[in-house]
């Protein structure tokens, strides 16, 4: 599928803009700044087809992009802390939730989590909130490589542990880094293999 290149379609602010469900799709979900544009311009190999930025809330909108005719990547808005009014961050989460548990064409979601951090609190009501709306979702570790080799482990259980109170979590964890390429393959290929 990524062979094909991906391209930027359009950027959405309301459930009424969303392009129609006629194909499936595959979003990325996540805390603010934990990676989400980054690992789309890695998957797809085009550094600037997301936005990325240090600045927490850089994205928000729902971005949608066509991977092929069959499938789109959705980019999310982060949850948690945004540098962004309040006002504004209260929409695109009500925008975000609406998202998460009201697209029959989404096939899976990613939950990205910060390899340094582990599943935070905010992680865990997404969580739930995908498990009520009967969406499949897999954790995809991020920025692998700002994490020792010998740390690496101990966050990964904290991650399965979490997991566990969760139905609709996958149990298999990617791990990736966007800056180094770890774990793109991987995606890649789970991304391929969704029908
Ligand atoms: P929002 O749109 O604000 O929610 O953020 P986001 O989740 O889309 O994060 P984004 O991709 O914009 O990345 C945030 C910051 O983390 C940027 O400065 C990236 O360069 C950096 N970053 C992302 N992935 C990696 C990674 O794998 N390794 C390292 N070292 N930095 C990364
Ligand atoms: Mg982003």
């Amino acid at each position: 599928l990524f062979a094909q290149g991906a391209e930027f379609l359009k950027g959405v602010v309301a459930m009424d803009g969303l392009p129609p469900a006629d194909r499936i799709e595959t979003c990325f979900a996540g805390r603010s700044n934990v990676g989400k544009s980054s690992l789309i311009n890695a998957l797809t190999g085009r550094k600037g087809l997301a936005r990325a930025s240090n600045t927490p809330g850089r994205t928000q909108e729902i971005n949608y992009f066509t991977l092929t005719d069959d499938h789109y990547l959705v980019d999310l808005p982060g949850y948690g802390f945004a540098n962004a009014p309040v006002a504004v961050v209260e929409k695109w989460q009500k925008l975000l939730k609406s998202y998460l548990s009201g697209r029959p064409t989404l096939r899976r979601a990613f939950v990205l989590v910060d390899h340094r951090h582990g599943v935070k609190p905010v992680d865990d009501q997404i969580m739930t909130l995908l498990d009520r709306s009967a969406v499949p979702f897999q954790v995809v570790m991020t920025k692998a490589d700002k994490v020792k080799a010998a740390e690496r482990e101990k966050i990964l259980d904290q991650v399965r542990a979490a997991l566990q109170t969760h139905p609709a979590a996958f149990p298999e964890l990617v791990v990736t880094s966007s800056e180094k390429g770890d774990g793109i393959a991987t995606l890649r290929a789970i991304i391929n293999s969704l029908v």
